[in-house]
């Protein structure tokens, strides 16, 4: 026989010590398990004299059915704090300011972007080639034949294969256009290029943009209204232009593209060299010659070209002084673009 009353006291103070399942579970092996004091006296009741039998029986059986009632509340206890404390654990706070850590464009592609979005408004398509060139591209169908001393503007980098070399500038994409679409042709060609050249605003590798137009009753004032409009817009203010008569091979007449200097207004500065203004492209009328290299009848068709160098309009634009900030990749640099 066991007492009932110590049963039950013992098992409650023992239960309010329990903090785990794991700890639930033994206690309850302990006292209702198959052997548990609690089972083991129930199986023990007929062993009672009949006279108390009675009574003890119904006393372990309520002790019994008390045992499981706490055994069933600390586990349901313990789970609901269980899952608190997970949940607690997991919790995000979503309204905590997150300090992103977002990618940027890098400079020298807002402003490509910024030129394809201006020039392609207004009519003009993207057209590419190849950074590997065949010099015949690059030079000789463009008007500028071996010995010709214009190769000699453009350092260019040869490469050992006899015939190809890092093209020295976009024009050789209006080679390819002409050669492979018939007019009217509008487009641009944005894309790196390389020559031999290294100081604080020349790099070895560069970016240009490429215009082509090419129609009947195409004009020099369609030109000039083209790149007007282009840099006004660009520049988002209106800069005055002046074309400054120039020499192209492949271009006739030629003229070189000046800005007022967008740092100083005019008035002279280190960047535009004290002289108010700012060569910003190179342009002129296709050369008759030009056309006829890719099969174009120069009777029929006229077209005007133009050439920029992206570097040169992102330092202008965005206040940059140094070329090589934009191919040194420095965190703190591009950082500013977001
Ligand atoms: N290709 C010339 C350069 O790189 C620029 C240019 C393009 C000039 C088209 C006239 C017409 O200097």
């Amino acid at each position: 026989m066991i007492d009932t009353e110590e049963i039950r006291l013992s098992l409650e103070k023992e239960l309010s010590k329990v903090e785990s399942l794991q700890e639930l579970q033994e206690l309850k092996a302990k006292y209702i398990g198959k052997k548990g004091i609690i089972s083991l006296a129930i199986g023990d009741i007929k062993k009672v004299p009949l006279e108390k039998r009675r009574e003890y029986g119904s006393a372990v059986n309520s002790l019994k059915e008390y045992a499981e009632k706490l055994f069933k509340e600390k586990e349901e206890e313990i789970r609901k704090r269980e899952l608190q404390e997970r949940l607690l654990k997991e919790w995000v706070d979503l309204s905590i300011p997150l300090e992103p850590k977002i990618g940027a464009y890098h400079p020298i592609s807002l402003t490509i972007q910024r030129v394809k979005d201006i020039l392609t408004s207004m009519g003009f398509s993207v057209a590419e080639g190849p950074e590997i060139e065949l010099e015949a591209y690059n030079f000789d169908l463009l008007n500028i034949p071996k010995e010709h001393p214009a190769r000699d503007m453009q350092d260019t980098f040869y490469i050992n294969r006899e015939g190809y070399l890092l093209r020295t500038h976009t024009s050789p994409v209006q080679i390819r256009v002409m050669l492979s679409q018939k007019p009217p042709i509008y487009v641009i060609a944005p894309g790196r290029v390389y020559r031999r050249d290294d100081d604080p605003t020349h790099s070895p590798m560069f970016h240009q943009v490429e215009g082509l137009a090419v129609d009947k009753h195409i004009s020099f004032k369609h030109m000039k209204y083209t790149i007007e409009t282009f840099l006004r817009e660009f520049f988002e203010v209106h800069v005055p232009v002046r074309f400054r008569a120039s020499y192209f091979p492949f271009t006739e007449p030629s003229a070189e593209v000046d800005i007022g200097c967008v740092i100083c207004g005019g008035e002279g500065c280190r960047v535009c060299k004290h002289t108010g203004w700012l060569e910003v492209m190179g342009c002129g009328m296709v050369h008759p010659q030009v056309l006829e290299n890719c099969h174009i009848d120069p009777e029929v068709y006229q077209g005007f070209a133009f050439g920029m160098g992206v570097e040169r309009l992102a330092m202008l634009y965005f206040g940059i002084d140094n070329i090589k900030l934009f191919f040194e990749n420095d965190l703190r640099f591009l950082r500013q673009f977001v």
